[in-house]
């Protein structure tokens, strides 16, 4: 009796020893090389620059109406002298900033994904909710419109595109593309 119930024991240890190795070794190691990742990085690289390449030809506009807030490069107007117009205008400022920053081109600087931040664009401008409208009543004319809108949505549909078939590509889900960027700068 005495030993039976040490064998049942026994075996029952044998069997979580297995089991544990088992299901240690199912467990999937991340198998990427990193020569495989070096060249994913590359292409995305390259992919980038292409897209920066279309970005500096749809920038004009984008200085013109959305750079005051989105970008480093902010002219300050005449009223930023104005006790209280000046401290509504910076909060502004740095929120836009803060969300998406042209500055430096495509990639741009966001805490989004870029297709995510492509998207926005494209729906901020299509419903004329950029630039704010706070921002427009002092300066007229700063919504993107006619021409200038199909521009500049035919350059945000050519980069979704690209960048899509790239995350298609590598199994990449869409809103983590920028991640292997960020990876890489971090390391820089
Ligand atoms: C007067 C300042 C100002 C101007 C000019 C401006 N923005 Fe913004 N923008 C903001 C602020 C503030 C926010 C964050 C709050 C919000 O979403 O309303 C923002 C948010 C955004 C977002 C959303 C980002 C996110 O993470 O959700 C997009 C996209 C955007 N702006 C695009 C544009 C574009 C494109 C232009 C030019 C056509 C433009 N903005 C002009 C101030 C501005």
């Amino acid at each position: 009796m005495f030993s039976i119930k040490r064998i049942v024991i026994a075996t029952f240890i044998i069997c979580i020893i297995i089991n544990t190795q088992i299901s240690y070794s199912a467990v999937p190691k991340d198998v990427t090389p990193e020569a495989e990742i070096n060249k994913m990085k590359a292409e995305q690289d390259s992919l980038y620059a292409i897209i920066n390449k279309g970005f500096q030809k749809i920038k004009p506009m984008l200085e013109y109406s959305c750079y005051d807030c989105h970008s480093t490069q902010t002219k300050e107007p005449w009223y930023f002298n104005i006790p209280g117009v000046s401290s509504f205008i910076k909060s502004h400022i740095d929120e836009g900033l803060e969300h998406l920053d042209f500055t430096n081109g495509f990639p741009f600087k966001t805490k989004e994904s870029l297709l995510e931040i492509l998207h926005e664009m494209k729906e901020e401008v299509e419903e004329g909710e950029m630039p704010l409208l706070s921002y427009r009543i002092m300066h007229w004319g700063r919504l993107i419109e006619g021409e200038q809108q199909d521009s500049l949505f035919q350059w945000i549909e050519k980069s979704e595109a690209t960048l899509k078939a790239f995350c298609d590509r590598y199994s990449i889900p869409y809103n983590t593309e920028k991640s292997l960027h960020d990876e890489k700068e971090d390391t820089e």
